[in-house]
């Protein structure tokens, strides 16, 4: 915060705490200029340190009273702390009074208002900003909380864990008492009050026992609710039947609120989620909707256990929770999905997300390891590489030991640490010890260097067939590059599942050299030093091989294939994703060369007739084929190009991804055409893996013909578009036909983009999609960009909703590098703008748009220039949050 000194947080420096908090009864007169909170905490030495003062944490409150035992006490105020220096040896009671006001907490953190209610946010370090506390996650109390505020407009008052009491109070207010029986770190403290309504169910669990599950929302959204309990039901059947974990509350609350910082927090028993990350109905949400909700309800559940029942002994062990808890909502999506191609459609889109996201993270900037070793401000450190190559780690894990390996993992860590807060070093050696002599157990301290070391491995593999001994020999070579205070690095453990394919397509059996038989025809490989050959014997005729199946390590491979044999594989493999990852390799390489040559891309004939075959495949899934017809996301190919050491400019990527796309769209016309009618959905909207993918590729063909048609100047298309827009029975169908027009740039778009806006004003979530579309629309001549701006002035557009900025300002400057890259710097400079009128009202949400410059380095002139004055402009202000500081700083080093 501005007021705080920014100080460097090293986790070699952790110490446990001077004192513990084992119990606290908070009580809240809420009121939203002025909210009086009261703290009675039982505070005990911790006999294991040495002795010290006692130093709360505490930011923007006014402090009335501090009494020890009952009596007042001599204290100090410094920064951000309330310094004690004489409390007593003994257990003793800390009482302490003081008000924070809701309303005008802009950043969302701590307690604050959101339409006309009271809601809280406190992980990491929110609940300082609510009392002065030891705001950390190590030390784990006992909570209860009354609640005290005005009966009409805040009707429902919650709190985590079971309800003692409730009553009326004078002045028209009433109260309510909770009590969570579980200790937990303040992190995971919540209170709701306000008017909202309820969807209540009713389970038994496998255990016999009873369970009420809420879903709160405003009035009007309750039909909106539906997905999400039905989610939360399935979540909680999948826990107990996957790993044993069952629910531990007889009661368990889920509440929606509008303003939010990210899509939800996992508060013991009263789950608060974004709106976005909740609501949905076939009018309003589109399949990806259906499928977030379903994916963070399950995610919020399972921290249940994998973060609240076993918490972080402090922020840089983040991953321990999150790697783990994205690794399990991964898990369920595709135990929901149930069709094995339905489950490699996941993984594919998993993928994309981690090489389109945390790839770069790895290489910027901001790269850090899954265990950060130092930052400034946690909230920085919320990131795609702590959760989602987090979530990689932790499947390695099941890789190396198995399935059934890692379920025992998972038993031996609960019995081990359950209500304590650990490392991520305890969760390895569960997963170790659970599996001696394992492929982990006899590698671990190598195998956690993926935890210490930052950046994206680099893996080499080249293999050479002998006819005459018939045997192949695959030689793998790892790389880890340089990352901001890493350099010379040691080799990391990388599992790579592979099978090898004969000449016309089929599995070979694959026996090493040393084994007395062939086991199977896929493996896991565990590449573990720099380098590293591995024989393969009575291999009948020259194989191709197929690596890295399933994505099993996440690097970065280079196989040397040539086209032909990523032809056959994309034809033959039995992996789905590497099917799918050959027919990205055949794009990328196609865009690359064109990029690198400063050439126009030129399509041949094979690759478009490769796309042709899945396209027309007889057996096929429609979302595998919706997924292999979609070209590598822009910011994975210009990594792809900093990664070989190029510079990188985005209209050139740009340019080249247009040209395919408008080549596929043209040479492919006629298939287009089919393909949009044979997957015409029959019967009723259901958000399930089957129809979407048929809506996914109904939707990408009408695109491919809309784009075709107004570059051919005909309007057949734009029209049936048009009508289809108009006359869609769900918003998936709706948006995907509205985004066809406007991304092609159609006359058509105009008067949609309209009718759009008037159907669905009163629905702010799709008001969001409005703003959103617009801001990730195709580039032309600078329409977009200047509409995006002119849009900024628009009555809905705020700044003050995160979900409102992200759906304007986000979508044009991270994903849409087309329109924020320009020559003119015009891009750079509203995003100067933006980043200094958020950091004013949230931290965290401009500190995240801040990372936007992330990969300024890599940018090819003007771009690189231009970019970096923009954050030295930035950095010479000298009223930044710490947030923004941080980012900003690292951006200059
Ligand atoms: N723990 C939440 C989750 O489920 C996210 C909390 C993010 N907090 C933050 N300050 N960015 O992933
Ligand atoms: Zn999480």
């Amino acid at each position: 915060m501005r007021d705080g000194t920014p100080t460097l947080i090293r986790l070699e420096d952790y110490v446990a705490p001077i004192y513990w908090i084992r119990t606290v009864e908070l009580s809240f007169d809420l009121d939203p200029a002025k909210t009086l909170v009261t703290s009675k905490m039982q505070i005990q030495r911790n006999a294991a340190v040495p002795h010290g003062p006692l130093r709360l944490h505490g930011e923007e409150l006014t402090l009335l009273r501090v009494l020890i035992n009952g009596e007042s006490v001599s204290f100090r105020q410094e920064g951000h702390e309330l310094i004690i220096e004489g409390a007593p040896d003994a257990d003793f009671t800390l009482e302490i009074r003081n008000t924070c006001a809701p309303e005008k907490n802009t950043a969302l953190s701590g307690l604050y208002t959101s339409g006309g209610g009271f809601f809280t946010q406190c992980e990491a370090e929110g609940f300082r900003r609510i009392t002065y506390f030891l705001d950390r996650p190590d030390v784990m109390a006992v909570y209860t909380v009354t609640l005290r505020a005005d009966q009409a407009k805040y009707p429902v008052l919650l709190s985590n864990g079971n309800l003692l009491e409730t009553g009326e109070l004078d002045n028209g207010r009433h109260f309510a008492k909770w009590h969570d029986p579980f200790p937990k770190p303040s992190y995971l403290f919540a209170l709701v009050a306000a008017d909202l309504v309820s969807r209540e169910q009713r389970i038994r669990t496998r255990a016999g026992k009873d369970h009420l599950l809420q879903v709160y929302v405003r009035r009007g959204d309750l039909e909106k609710t539906e997905h999400a309990m039905n989610s939360l039901i399935a979540s909680v059947v999948w826990d107990e039947a996957r790993f044993g974990l069952p629910l531990d509350l007889e009661r368990f609350m889920v509440v929606g609120v509008s303003d939010f910082n990210m899509g939800a927090m996992e508060n013991k028993g009263l789950n608060i989620f974004n709106t976005s990350a909740l609501l949905a109905s076939a009018a309003t949400a589109t399949d990806a909707d259906f499928h977030r909700i379903e994916s963070i309800v399950a995610h919020e559940y399972f921290h249940n256990w994998t973060g609240n029942r076993v918490t972080c002994r402090d922020w840089f062990q983040l991953s321990l929770k999150e790697g783990l808890t994205v690794f399990r909502d991964q898990e369920f999506s595709q135990d929901m999905a149930a069709a094995p191609s339905a489950r490699a459609v996941c993984r594919i889109q998993d993928v994309r997300a981690l090489r389109s996201g945390q790839f770069p993270e790895d290489a910027g900037a901001m790269a850090h390891p899954v265990r950060p070793d130092s930052y400034v401000e946690i909230n920085n450190f919320y990131t795609a590489t702590v959760y989602n190559k987090g979530a990689e780690v932790v499947r390695m894990y099941q890789t190396l030991v198995g399935r059934a390996g890692f379920e025992a993992g998972m038993k031996l860590y609960f019995e081990r640490h359950d209500g304590q807060a650990v490392t991520c070093d305890d969760f390895a050696a569960a997963m170790a010890d659970a599996n001696p002599g394992s492929a982990l157990a006899t590698r671990l301290e190598a195998f956690k260097r993926w935890y210490v070391q930052a950046g994206t491995p680099r893996v080499q593999a080249r293999g050479s067939y002998d006819a005459e001994t018939q045997t192949y020999t695959l030689t793998l070579r790892q790389t880890l590059p340089d990352t901001p205070g890493q350099t010379h690095k040691q080799a990391q453990v990388i599992p790579v599942a592979m099978g090898l394919l004969g000449a016309d397509g089929q599995a070979l059996p694959l026996q090493l050299q040393g084994e007395a038989a062939a086991q199977g025809s896929e493996r896991v490989l565990v590449l573990e030093q720099l380098e590293q050959s591995f024989v393969f014997v009575n291999v009948a005729s020259a194989p191709v091989p197929s690596l890295l199946r399933g994505f099993s390590a996440p690097v970065l491979l280079d196989d040397g294939l040539s086209d032909t044999e990523l032809l056959m594989l994309l034809q033959h493999d039995a992996d789905a994703f590497n099917r799918w990852e050959a027919g990205q390799r055949l794009a990328l390489a196609r865009i690359i060369g064109a990029v690198r040559a400063g050439a126009a891309l030129q399509l041949d004939a094979a690759f478009i007739q490769a796309m042709r075959a899945v396209l027309r495949h007889a057996e096929l899934d429609p979302a595998f084929k919706a997924l292999a017809l979609t070209l590598p996301d822009e910011a994975y190919i210009a990594e792809q190009l900093a990664a070989a050491g190029h510079s990188v400019d985005p209209q050139a990527i740009h340019a080249a991804v247009e040209a395919a796309h408008i080549q596929l769209a043209d040479a492919l016309h006629e298939d287009w055409a089919w393909a949009f009618d044979a997957h015409q959905v029959r019967g009723g909207y259901q958000p399930t893996p089957q129809q979407a993918g048929q809506r996914a590729l109904s939707n990408q063909a009408l695109s491919m013909l809309v784009l075709h048609a107004t570059r051919s100047g005909t309007t057949v298309w734009p029209g049936r578009a048009y009508q289809r827009f108009k006359d869609a029975s769900n918003m998936t169908d709706r948006l995907g036909a509205l985004s066809a027009l406007v991304n092609a740039h159609a006359e058509l778009a105009v008067p949609a983009l309209e009718r759009f806006h008037a159907q669905f004003r009163h629905e702010p979530l799709v008001v969001d999609k409005w703003f959103a579309l617009q801001g990730r629309a195709a580039e032309v001549d600078g329409k977009t960009f200047a509409r995006v701006k002119q849009l900024t002035q628009h009555p809905d557009f705020t700044l003050k909703n995160p979900n409102r900025a992200r759906s304007l300002i986000f979508s044009l400057c991270m994903f849409n590098p087309a329109a924020f890259h320009r020559s003119d710097a015009a891009g750079y400079v509203f995003w100067a703008e933006q980043v200094l009128q958020l950091d004013a009202i949230n931290p965290q949400v401009a500190g995240r748009l801040a990372r936007v410059m992330d990969r300024w380095n890599v940018l090819a002139q003007p771009y690189r220039d231009a970019a970096r004055e923009a954050i030295a402009r930035v950095a010479a202000k000298p009223e930044l949050s710490n947030d923004v500081r941080e980012i900003i700083e690292r951006a200059l080093a």
